[in-house]
C-alpha cells in the first residue's frame, strides 16, 4: 500500500498508521521475493535493521543489502535503523545505497541536531531512536530537528522479543509535546495483539518483523496491525 511519494512518506501524518515489516525477519535466502510479498500484502515501507555486533550483540546487514533492495524494488520506501556505535560512518554509504530514511540512536551521538542536518543534506529523512532504558527526556530537546522518533519497545538486537508496554508513556509524552508534527515509530514486539495499545498511545509507524513475516496470512496480519483493513 504505497500511499505517498517515497521521499515524503514520513513527512506528514499518515491517513492510517504505517506498517513497516522489519527485514531482519525475512528469508535472507530469497530476500527480494519475501519483501515483495509483504509489500503486495499491504506494507507501506520496509524497516532495515542494521546491527554492528557492538552497540547490540548481533550482526545483521550493511549498505549492500539496502542497495539490492533499491535495485530490485525501486519504488519501496527504505527505513534504515542504525543500531551501530558510530552511525556517522554509515550515513553516506546508506544514502548512496538508496535509503530514504535513517534513524540513529541518541545513546551514541553527541550532537543529534547536527546528525539530523547531515542526514537531511543527503536528501534523506532523519529519525532519532531511544532504547527502552533511555528516558524520553534524552530525546525531547532534539526532536524538533527530526521527522521521526523511534521508540524501541524491546531491547535492540533481535526480533521475536516480547513487547515492553512501559514504553507507551514515552509516546504519550512525545505526542503531547509535538502533536502530529512528528512520526513516532514503535519498534519491537508489535503484532495484532499489541498494536491497538500502540495506536492508542500515539504511535503512527508500526515496525513488525516476526509477526508479519511469520504469518500464514500476511495481509491479514498487516491489516490487523494497522487497525484498518
Ligand atoms: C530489534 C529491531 C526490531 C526488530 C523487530 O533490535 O530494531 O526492528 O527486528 O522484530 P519483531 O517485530 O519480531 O520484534
Ligand atoms: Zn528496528
Amino acid at each position: 500500500m504505497m500511499t505517498a511519494e517515497p521521499k515524503t512518506l514520513l513527512k506528514a501524518p499518515p491517513a492510517a498508521p504505517l506498517v513497516a515489516p522489519s527485514i531482519l525477519s525475512a528469508d535472507f535466502g530469497r530476500l527480494v521475493e519475501d519483501c515483495r510479498s509483504v509489500l503486495d500484502a499491504g506494507a507501506d515501507l520496509l524497516h532495515v535493521d542494521v546491527m554492528d555486533g557492538h552497540f547490540v550483540p548481533n550482526l545483521s546487514m550493511g549498505p549492500a543489502v539496502c542497495g539490492a533492495l533499491r535495485t530490485h524494488l525501486p519504488d519501496v520506501y527504505l527505513d534504515v535503523h542504525l543500531m551501530v556505535t558510530d552511525p556517522g560512518m554509515f550515513l553516506e554509504p546508506f544514502a548512496a545505497a538508496g535509503a530514504d530514511h535513517i534513524s540513529v540512536h541518541v545513546e551514541v551521538v553527541d550532537d543529534p541536531v547536527a546528525v539530523a542536518e547531515r542526514i537531511r543534506s543527503l536528501g534523506i529523512s532523519p529519525g532519532l531512536a531511544l532504547n527502552p532504558g533511555t528516558p524520553v527526556e534524552d530525546v525531547l530537546p532534539h526532536l524538533e530537528a527530526f521527522d521521526l522518533a523511534l521508540v524501541m519497545s524491546v531491547n535492540p538486537g533481535y526480533s521475536g522479543q516480547a513487547f515492553m508496554p512501559e514504553v507507551l508513556d514515552k509516546v504519550r509524552t512525545i505526542r503531547d509535546r509535538f502533536g502530529q508534527g512528528i512520526r513516532i515509530e514503535a519498534d519491537g514486539g508489535v503484532s495484532p495483539d499489541t498494536a491497538e495499545d500502540c495506536r492508542r498511545a500515539g504511535f503512527d509507524v508500526l515496525v513488525s518483523g516476526s509477526s508479519v513475516f511469520g504469518s500464514a496470512d500476511r495481509a491479514a496480519d498487516i491489516a490487523a496491525i494497522r487497525g484498518v483493513s
